[in-house]
């Protein structure tokens, strides 16, 4: 017989811990599903305004950045998608996964992990590898859905250059309460992303990036042209500035990958 699951996703916990910001959340935990963010893009928003979070042990088409796959561990990984309505334009979206990065580290900081940084556009590092990584995508007109995806107590084997929050953390971590502690997170940062956009956000990301005033090599996604340059943080959009040969350059979110040279 299969043994339990020694912290099992719960929507009653997640929600008995936000408190008073549970009514404005509608936290769903399934067993599993093809992907946590393609199940909220074919959902409509609710007409009582709560947000809607979907978690699950399982993806059978975990989907990642750039048409990768994105690979989790049943009752290791903290996997789920938030639909957050957003009657504005799309361009306004510009530095969101910035800030929803931005928000994780936070959540996961003030549990006790130490040494996690941001790499642009919006993973989170550890001199392991990646933590977590973010898939935000605009279901116009009327939302955005923003994916989640966290190695908590082990990385899949499958996934290169994955780590395991667990391993900057120097006691025992629920995902329960990492999922409670990130809502509370975004919740403020999205409200005020809404209202100002990525500007007052620029400084708190620029002071937690991994690569400030490193020499980087940027590599477009779509072809091999690859630009290097010294990584001088993110504009008032979000976008990557590099100073390379030929001069300052700035880079949009979604366009380019990175790594140090
Ligand atoms: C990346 O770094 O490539 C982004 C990974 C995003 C993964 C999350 S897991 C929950 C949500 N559902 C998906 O299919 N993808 C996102």
């Amino acid at each position: 017989m299969p043994r339990p699951m020694s912290d099992p996703l719960d929507a009653g916990i997640v929600g008995g811990l936000l408190e008073a910001l549970s009514p404005r959340f509608e936290i769903r935990v399934r067993p599993y599903c093809d992907s946590t963010s393609s199940e909220l893009l074919r959902q409509s928003l609710p007409s009582d305004g709560r947000i809607v979070v979907l978690a699950t042990e399982v993806q059978t088409a975990g989907r990642g950045r750039s048409g990768r796959s994105w690979a989790s561990l049943p009752g290791s990984s903290l996997t789920f998608s938030i639909l957050w309505p957003w009657p504005h334009a799309p361009a306004r979206l510009s530095g969101l996964s910035l800030v929803v990065g931005l928000g994780l580290l936070r959540a996961v900081s003030a549990l006790g992990a130490r040494s996690i940084r941001l790499k642009w556009p919006n993973d989170l590092i550890c001199a392991a590898g990646k933590v977590a990584g973010i898939l935000c995508e605009v279901r116009q007109p009327d939302a955005v859905v923003i994916g989640i995806g966290i190695n908590v107590h082990r990385a899949p084997e499958a996934a290169v250059d994955a780590a395991a929050l667990a391993s900057c953390l120097s006691g025992p971590i629920s995902r329960n309460a990492l999922m409670a502690r990130i809502l509370e997170e975004l919740f403020g940062e999205l409200t005020r992303f809404a209202e100002s956009g990525f500007g007052p956000f620029r400084q708190a990301w620029n002071a937690h990036h991994a690569y400030d005033g490193v020499d980087v090599c940027l590599k477009g996604v779509r072809d091999d042209a690859y630009i290097s340059g010294i990584c001088q943080g993110v504009d008032e959009d979000g976008a990557l500035v590099v100073d390379t040969a030929g001069g300052r350059r700035h880079f949009l979110s979604g366009e380019l990958s990175l790594r140090p040279t």
